[in-house]
């Protein structure tokens, strides 16, 4: 491929960069984190590129801004075999593989109108992962089965 043809995004001096993104997923990543893009930081994203491992993936990079424990777990729902890059002075200095908990407590509203979980604000949710590929959590309160679009729909 001749050199012009090739997809350059420039690199970050200091930020997160969320890599191998499910394709598709990144403007929903964006929505969670609250990200308009009037809060003035560099955010780069870029949709349905080639990927190696994935076929296809999304990317999103972002300058200045970090993400808290529970977004990290959120956006792991949304995209299982994401990577968290945190880069400081240009270098990655640190590179997580996000991994999908055994139980997943409190993040998600059960897709289950019925449920206890949405009726009682003290009882907070729980899900069991029963499938990875493709994922699906199961309510531990009302055994409903929860798919990656359904999860997607109901990050709380
Ligand atoms: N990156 C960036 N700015 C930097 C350093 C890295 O935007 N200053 C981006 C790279 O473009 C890449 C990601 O952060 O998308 C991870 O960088 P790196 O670990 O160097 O790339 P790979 O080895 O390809 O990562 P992996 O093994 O996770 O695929
Ligand atoms: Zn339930």
């Amino acid at each position: 491929m001749s050199l012009d043809r090739e997809l350059k995004v420039q690199k970050i001096r200091d930020g997160i960069v969320i890599d191998h993104l499910r394709a598709g997923t990144a403007l929903k990543i964006l929505e969670m984190l609250g990200i308009t893009g009037k809060e003035g930081f560099i955010i780069t994203v870029a949709m349905n590129v080639p990927s190696q491992k994935l076929g296809s993936k999304d990317i999103i990079k972002i300058e200045g801004r970090y993400l808290s424990p529970s977004e990290v777990s959120k956006i792991a729902l949304i995209a299982p075999k994401a990577t968290l890059n945190v880069i400081k002075d240009y270098k990655v200095e640190r590179k997580e593989r996000l991994k999908l908990p055994d139980e997943i407590v409190g993040i998600i509203r059960c897709s289950n109108p019925t449920c206890i979980t949405n009726h009682e604000p003290q009882v907070q949710s729980k899900f069991v992962v029963v499938s990875r590929e493709p994922l699906k959590i199961k309510c531990l309160y009302c055994e409903t089965v929860m798919d990656q679009d359904e999860i997607a729909r109901r990050l709380s």
